[in-house]
């Protein structure tokens, strides 16, 4: 039997731009998922039942990837809600893929990441390796096109080429607005691939989007907190316009600003969760409650991958 468990995450800058090789910012936040998976005995289940492979199609692909041909018995358990923009389903892949791939304990963390979003890439359509990285390495992650400080490993796919680097985690205090409305990755990723395929215009809200995220990377470094909300709410906006926020976002995104430096939905919109910063948290918990949202306040963790004892 072997137990891993793997963080989720938030992103502070970049959702859906970072798919077309822009750069992204995302913490790994201190809830997380539990994976522990042993030799099955005639069929592979998971919590008790036989896995369906359309409903758990992460933990499907997973298998499949790594080319277990015998039973499994695996067992998952989660502190993250499923579908809030929070990175459950990338929790879940490297945790299993931790599983599954330890060899005797030594993992290569650059071979989870790699292979974590392939899987993530086949059951979405589409992906860029932003969740499944920063579920591995923990702490904060930044991707870019080009080399940065503090690089740990470079994904490809076709002509794209994201580098994958460490970032120390900004001193900040995030709350976590969870807007109670499922949204499925996959779909919202395909809309705005429809629109960019389409449009120019949706290509220029995509390039000033990676603006902004090299702008919030500077205004992190100089712990510059009202230069962070102003460009995530500018990144809300440029979200907004590529048709992926939700009248529950925009609700709770406008009630936190008041007591926030910024406000964003995170992570692939359509409902899901939104993001604030703040010096009050409380305050802005219980606006998000009043507006009917989930608060979260969430600790950022340094703490990726972990083999459990
Ligand atoms: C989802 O957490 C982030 C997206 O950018 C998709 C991805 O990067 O794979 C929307």
């Amino acid at each position: 039997m072997v137990v891993y468990s793997a963080p989720g995450k938030v992103i502070l800058f970049g959702e859906h731009a970072v798919v077309y090789g822009k750069p992204a910012i995302a913490l790994a936040v201190n809830r997380r998922i539990y994976c522990d998976i042993s030799e099955g005995e005639d069929i592979t289940t998971v919590n008790g039942r036989e896995i369906d492979k359309e409903k758990q199609g992460y933990l499907s692909e997973v298998i499949e990837q790594t080319g277990v041909h015998h039973p499994l018995r695996i067992n998952t358990d989660s502190e993250l809600p499923s579908g809030a923009g929070m990175g459950s389903s990338a929790a879940l892949t490297v945790s299993a893929l931790g599983c599954l791939l330890n060899d005797k304990g030594d993992i290569e963390e650059s071979k989870i990441a790699e292979e974590g979003f392939k899987v993530e890439y086949s059951v979405q359509g589409s992906a860029s390796p932003i969740d499944t990285s920063t579920s591995t390495h923990g702490s904060a992650v930044m991707l870019s096109d080009r080399k940065l400080k503090d690089f740990l490993w470079n994904i490809e796919k076709g002509e794209k080429s994201w580098k994958v680097h460490h970032r120390d985690i900004p001193e900040i205090k995030l709350v976590i607005g969870y807007t109670g409305v499922h949204a499925r990755t996959g779909p919202l990723v395909q809309k705005v691939r429809n629109f960019y395929e389409k449009s120019n215009f949706a290509q220029d809200i995509v390039d000033e989007i990676g603006e902004v995220v090299n702008l919030g990377s500077e205004a992190l470094e100089e712990n510059d907190l009202e230069r962070v909300g102003e460009l995530m709410n500018r990144n809300h906006k440029l979200l907004s316009i590529l048709g992926i926020s939700h009248p529950s976002l925009e609700a709770l995104c406008q009630a936190s600003r008041k007591y926030s430096y910024g406000a964003k939905l995170t992570g692939a919109g359509g409902g899901g969760s939104m993001i604030a910063i703040t010096d009050e948290p409380s305050k802005v918990a219980e606006v998000i409650r009043m507006r009917g949202g989930t608060p979260y306040m969430l600790e950022s963790t340094d703490e990726g991958l972990t083999q459990e004892k």
